[in-house]
């Protein structure tokens, strides 16, 4: 080891000497405290956070409403796993279902997102008596095989993994910008279910579907809003068919998209909507909320945890929902991420290789295209522009050409103006390069 490295030098090293080197990180720095929408690094950066850890720290790093509740909990009981009941659970589940699409009133606690697909999964098997599933192109529900087995967003996310699991549908998303030819606001069959009833005549009886898992937005398919026509012919394919509709919201979720949950923006009531990621601000939570007579399906010891549920997670969790209603952040989302599209959208006339700007809320898209195909390595030069800025930037999409406004919903309009100056700023200087 050099004696002349910096500390973040030498974290960076021992990092590469201990951790497996599959995590794919979004940039080098080195966090050891963070407030608020900043990261704090070991070598004295400030650094303002646009990513949120992926889409968890709704409420900035160390609410202090939330940091309140975990102190108190810990100090009076942490875990009890199914040994005995604590109330923490039943009332975190109470919270949950308070905000809830209604009719979705009983909840199973686990601790991850791709837990909380195979919870869907298993539930959706059990409630029906069928086993396969349709999920999308662009689709991302997690690492576990299952949840793996529905993902479709990168190839290398299911890799050399194979085999999966058998009765997987995937079928496209709308995601108009790649697949459709139609104009802004014209009927997109996509979105009204063509694929689907193109599935049912050549390849699926539909009575052997046991639900359609999607994402009100897509997140690592790269920020996809879908027409308003699409949760709606979904939901009346499912009822069609007796099929189960299961709305995966662990990245729009919790105020992320403007409403408490993205499938609140379409009117429509899935049967079972997976949680986790900004559930309790950053404390490993997830869970299914799910009707009473879906659940009603399973019998005791068919699933379970040992985490799930534990009294901390829980603690965090409440305070996490009461905060949202209480300074609705949800709106807040909605008002600054008007803002923020506005803003975004002005950029167009100078950079023609910014296709589209698109997003719900603070859950904001911008795509790169050149000679319309996916511009990569422009999105990757804006983001480590910005970085240099101090910036934090996450992208997604298939081919990573998208870049995602994701800051904490509670982040001031001082700090999302220098966010967005900086992007401009770097996409300018990118686009000119
Ligand atoms: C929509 C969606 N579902 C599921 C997951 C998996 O969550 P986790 O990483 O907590 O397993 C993610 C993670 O990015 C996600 O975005």
């Amino acid at each position: 080891m050099s004696t002349t490295m910096s500390r973040a030098g030498l974290w960076r090293e021992r990092d590469a000497e201990l951790i497996a080197p599959v995590y794919s990180r979004y940039s080098d720095l080195v966090v050891e405290s963070a407030e608020g929408s900043t990261l704090m690094t070991v070598d004295g950066r400030r650094v303002l956070d646009f990513g949120c850890g992926i889409g968890v720290t709704n409420l900035g790093h160390r609410h202090p409403a939330v940091v309140a509740a975990v102190h108190q909990q810990v100090d009076t009981l942490w875990h009890t796993s199914v040994t005995a009941m604590h109330p923490q659970m039943i009332d975190a589940a109470a919270a949950l279902v308070g905000v809830a699409p209604e009719g979705l009133d009983q909840v199973f606690f686990n601790n991850s997102g791709a837990e909380a697909t195979e919870t869907a999964i298993k539930l959706a098997r059990r409630a029906t008596g069928r086993q396969d599933i349709i999920a999308f192109i662009g689709g991302f529900h997690g690492r576990t095989y299952g949840a793996m087995s529905l993902t479709a967003s990168k190839a290398k996310y299911r890799g050399y993994n194979g085999p999966f699991l058998p009765g997987v549908h995937h079928v496209r998303y709308p995601y108009c910008l790649r697949y459709c030819s139609h104009g802004p606001g014209e009927r997109c069959a996509i979105a009204e279910g063509e694929d689907i009833e193109l599935l049912f005549k050549t390849r699926a009886l539909p009575d052997t579907i046991a639900a359609v898992i999607v994402e009100p937005v897509q997140g690592e398919g790269g920020f996809v809003v879908p027409p308003p026509s699409f949760l709606p012919a979904l939901r009346r394919i499912c009822d069609e068919h007796g099929i189960l509709l299961i709305v995966d919201e662990v990245q729009s979720g919790m105020g992320r998209t403007g409403r408490m949950f993205g499938v609140q923006h379409f009117g429509v009531t899935p049967d079972i909507m997976c949680v986790a990621k900004a559930l309790a601000n950053g404390l490993p939570i997830g869970g299914v909320v799910a009707k009473h007579s879906v659940m009603a399906h399973w019998h005791p010891g068919e699933h379970g945890t040992t985490f799930g549920g534990n009294a901390v997670a829980c603690a965090a969790l409440i305070a996490v929902i009461e905060t949202m209603q209480r300074d609705r952040i949800p709106e807040r989302a909605a008002r600054l991420g008007k803002r923020a599209m506005e803003r975004a959208r002005s950029w167009q006339q100078r950079v023609p290789g910014l296709a589209e700007v698109r997003g719900l809320g603070l859950m904001i898209g911008l795509e790169f295209l050149r000679d319309g195909r996916s511009d990569a390595e422009l999105v990757s030069r804006i983001v480590h522009r910005a970085l240099e800025r101090d910036l934090l930037l996450l992208t997604s999409g298939p081919d990573d050409n998208v870049i995602r406004i994701m800051p904490p919903l509670t982040i001031s309009e001082e700090e999302l103006d220098r966010g967005l100056d900086i992007i401009e700023q770097s996409i300018m200087e990118a686009a000119a390069a």
